[in-house]
């Protein structure tokens, strides 16, 4: 098992070798009956790289996150995980879906293990795991309580605890922070890097919001409208922990305006 806060203070770059590509989409093309949603994707993907997928509703991003967790099939190309090419979902990735699907009779730390029994891992052993996670996000005191006790944000991060909790290499969360308040995402958006830095995991992580996108991550992907392809790609090379400070800051709002003016184009296509 491994240590949640041994790696915490690998906050940089360093080590993330672009060769050693984790994930690999390679022309994947994606058709409903007659309706195409993805034209042509190729993108890969870093071990520990944190990548978002910015785009406007309906331009397909769903669907590409549920190709990539084994949920769909594409029509025609091919996604590599982990030198494995993805035909059904893996125990190697923790999906986070849009509003936290939590069984409402289980408590907090029977939710968070529930992907153990699923997978029929030996519970005892993952306990001291799930515990740890949920002290990692401030809801340890709540354990033993049900969904309903908990608010939107704590519903979101104890999702994001079942997500981790069989340690999968790759997180794969769409657009996770969208029903709450803007505070609450902030905070969760922080919580959010403090984990993935902890944890170096792999993750795509689909949003909406131009801000969250360049505030998280280590490369956005902005996709173009339907039939979707990534039209621009944008590194944003800012130090970490990042902030909410940050985001007043000249530096980040330049990334913020180039995102902006790539969606715009995309519009006027
Ligand atoms: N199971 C399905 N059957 C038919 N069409 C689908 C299916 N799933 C998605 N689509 C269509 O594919 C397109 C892309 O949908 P998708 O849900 O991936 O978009 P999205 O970018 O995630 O949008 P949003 O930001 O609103 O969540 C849409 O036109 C949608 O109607
Ligand atoms: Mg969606």
């Amino acid at each position: 098992m491994m240590n949640l806060r041994g790696l915490a203070a690998d906050t940089g770059r360093e080590g993330l070798s672009q060769d050693r590509s984790a994930l690999r989409i390679a022309g994947v093309r994606k058709v409903f009956d007659k309706l195409e949603a993805i034209r042509n994707i190729t993108v890969d993907i870093a071990q520990g790289e944190f990548v978002s997928l910015l785009g406007p509703s309906g331009c397909g991003k769903s669907t590409l996150l549920m190709m990539i967790a084994g949920l769909t099939q594409p029509t025609s190309g091919e996604i590599v995980l982990a030198g494995k090419p993805v035909v059904a979902p893996r125990r190697d990735v923790g999906v986070v879906f849009q509003s936290p699907v939590l069984l409402p009779w289980r408590n907090i730390i029977d939710n968070v293990l529930f992907p153990i029994e699923l997978l029929r891992l030996p519970l005892a052993q993952y306990r001291p795991r799930a515990l740890e996670l949920l002290k990692m996000t401030k809801l340890d005191e709540f354990a033993q309580a049900l969904p309903r006790q908990l608010s939107g944000g704590m519903r979101q991060r104890a999702a994001i605890c079942r997500a981790l909790v069989h340690d999968p290499g790759t997180l794969l969360m769409d657009e996770p922070f969208s029903a709450l308040d803007a505070i609450t995402r902030d905070d969760m958006a922080v919580e959010l890097q403090r984990i993935w830095q902890a944890n170096r995991k792999t993750v795509v992580f689909v949003t909406h919001s131009i801000r969250e996108a360049a505030f998280l991550s280590d490369r956005v992907l902005v996709m173009g409208r339907r039939p979707a392809t990534i039209i621009d790609e944008v590194e944003i090379d800012l130090p970490r922990p990042r902030n909410v400070a940050m985001t007043e800051e000249e530096g980040f709002n330049r990334y913020t305006r180039r995102l902006r003016k790539s969606i715009e184009a995309s519009h006027e296509q």
